[in-house]
């Protein structure tokens, strides 16, 4: 592969992931935008986001060094769209080494990558490294590496022109709750403004002439209640946005002009008969619509439907807001649906499942425009009156939203575009919370509980996170047991108070049936039974009879956890990541305490510790 200036994105993730397979990384699949078995964050937004347990010691069944692409979703970055560089939904290029070779290697590689094989221009490369704490040092050894670096391809550096940039905020962490991985991190950046290479400039000052490429985590860290401390082995955790490095290689300076994008900005020209640089105004809806479409799009192909609730109010969120910024380029009707085409065929390379799934996307996406266009032409009408003589209160906005929410049903938050539009710039994140002050108890339960998870998650990784896994496995196995071997697992979602299990099963559980589980799951509480797990290759591990979900994308090696002294003994055996206990004995004895019906032949029932 040689470097050039036109590689597509496609051909840039084929380089990627040549270039670390040769370095003996193995392939994690690309999995679902909405996590399973993991309730501490509403979306996978990264592509470590399943590799947590492996990060923390459990072996993984394709051993050390790991690459992909992830699907990732940041919703908390929604009020930043509408800039040259920042997206909701992304795909990030990753590699891990799990407790294997660390910065000596990580560095010089990454680099190597980025300057030889997709030609970014060394001159215009910049490096940051973490400044020092009380928990971790000053990085001095990736300064080290990255003077090497530089050096390597002869950049001049010195007091006069600064390369390297020590900072505080360099310190990245999945989410904020106890359990969480993190540690020291050293970022990429490309300078893209015209001012010679960006010398006698740097990232953190100069901020819109500078854009992050890329992200390696030194993850050697979990967060305690006061701190963090250190984990049993020294990983790398590398991250970087697949589609701002095709901005820097394809030589644009908006990630929008790239080819993950523009065939969307063209239909949307097409659309409105507005041209994408026509004005800002213009500008700042295409660049929404175009990301959002991508976002919904997505969603829908990982099964999440519009709803109050969760994802599904996410993807609710998104489609109202693409419809009200459609209006803004006199696209009165249909915006969502007629965007989904193009985003399919656009993406059809990464996903070839897409395109065939296009008609039922349509309709949904119609369905929920629909519903909303009325609620959406009255609500302008009264924002129109009551935003004659705005000066910008966030007080005043949240009173206006309320009674509109009250009255017409209008969404809370889509007033901020509505100052936005007005010229003034409300933060959203001091809007939702003005709002929730104000208004607090007025909210419905759902959207609080999903705003929660917006800002960095409800659950933990704690020791009783593990409990309730284990016992999540026993109880879908006695599941089966009383029930019958049809039933299997349709959903999983475990808090630091509960589990939470869904399956297929027509009808109501009877209270009989109910007790049955309970005891037999306490049964093998009670025996003490150890906890084990095999490495298998996949053909292999399903002939040994373990559960696991038809359809869901596995590696060629699978780990699978087993109940009891031996494979062949065993009460309960999956194909699962782990981690669990060591021994049914940890778990306490459980009880069922709620089930109710989610949607067409699928329960849910709840359980807890007594
Ligand atoms: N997990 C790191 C990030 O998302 C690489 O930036």
């Amino acid at each position: 592969m040689t470097a050039s200036h036109s590689m597509t994105t496609q051909e840039i993730l084929t380089a990627y992931l040549e270039f670390y397979k040769e370095r003996g990384h193995a392939l994690t699949p690309n999995v679902s935008l909405v996590p399973s078995g993991d309730s501490t964050l509403l979306f996978t937004n990264s592509g470590m986001f399943p590799l947590v347990p492996y990060l923390s010691g459990e072996p993984h069944p394709l051993g050390k060094r790991l690459v992909n692409f992830q699907r990732a979703i940041r919703f908390e970055d929604i009020d930043e769209i509408g800039d040259n560089r920042h997206t909701t939904c992304f795909h990030m290029i990753g590699n891990w080494s799990l407790g294997d070779y660390f910065k000596g290697d990580q560095l010089p590689w990454l680099w190597e990558f980025m300057v030889e094989k997709l030609g970014i221009d060394i001159n215009r490369m910049y490096g940051t490294v973490f400044i020092g704490d009380q928990y971790a040092p000053r990085d001095e050894e990736s300064i080290i590496l990255l003077n090497e670096i530089f050096d390597k391809y002869g950049v001049k550096q010195g007091k006069e022109n600064e390369r390297i940039f020590a900072y505080e905020g360099n310190w990245w962490k999945r989410g904020d709750a106890v359990g969480e991985l993190g540690g020291p991190d050293s970022e990429v950046f490309y300078y893209i403004g015209s001012d010679n290479n960006g010398i006698g400039q740097n990232p953190e000052d100069n901020e819109d002439e500078f854009i992050e490429i890329g992200n390696s985590v030194f993850m050697q860290y979990r967060k305690t209640k006061d701190g963090w401390e250190e984990l049993p082995q020294k990983n790398v955790d590398f991250g970087g946005g697949l589609e701002r490095i095709a901005m820097v290689v394809q030589k644009k300076n908006d990630i929008f002009e790239t080819d993950s994008f523009w065939p969307i900005i063209e239909e949307l020209q097409k659309l409105s008969g507005y041209g994408y640089n026509d004005s800002i105004e213009v500008k700042v809806a295409m660049r929404i619509l175009a990301d959002h479409v991508r976002g919904c799009v997505l969603l829908a192909m990982d099964e999440v439907a519009p709803s109050n609730k969760d994802q599904g109010y996410v993807l609710r969120r998104l489609l109202r807001r693409m419809i009200r910024y459609a209006r803004n380029l006199n696209i009165q009707e249909g915006v969502t649906s007629n965007l989904v085409d193009v985003t399919a065929n656009m993406i059809a390379w990464i996903y070839p499942e897409l395109p065939s799934m296009v008609p039922s996307i349509r309709d949904v996406f119609n369905n929920e425009e629909k519903k909303f266009s009325k609620t959406l032409t009255r609500g302008v009408r009264e924002v129109e009156k009551r935003l004659v003589d705005f000066d910008g209160s966030v007080e005043r906005l949240a009173e206006t939203a309320f009674d509109l929410y009250q009255s017409l049903g209008y969404p809370p938050e889509m007033i901020v575009d509505d100052a936005h539009d007005r010229g003034f710039n409300v933060d959203l994140k001091v809007f939702e919370k003005t709002y929730a002050d104000l208004f607090a108890g007025h909210q419905s339960q759902s959207r609080a509980g999903a705003e929660q998870k917006f800002k960095g998650g409800l659950a933990d990784h704690s020791g009783q996170v593990v409990k309730y896994h284990t016992a999540t496995h026993l109880l879908h196995w006695a599941l089966r047991e009383v029930l019958g071997s049809d039933v299997i697992q349709r959903g999983s979602n475990i808090t630091g108070e509960r589990l939470r299990f869904d399956f297929n099963f027509p009808e109501k559980l009877s209270d009989e049936q109910v007790h049955e589980v309970e005891k037999l799951v306490n049964e093998k509480i009670n025996a003490a039974l150890p906890v084990s797990f095999v490495m298998l290759p996949k053909d292999e591990a399903e002939k040994t009879g373990a559960i696991h979900a038809f359809g869901e994308k596995y590696g060629d090696q699978v780990k699978v956890y087993f109940i009891g002294g031996s494979l062949e003994s065993a009460v309960s055996k999956e194909f699962c990541g782990g981690p669990h206990v060591e021994n049914t004995s940890e778990i306490g004895n459980v009880e069922i305490y709620k089930q109710e019906s989610v949607g067409k032949g699928v329960r849910r029932i709840y359980a807890r510790t007594k």
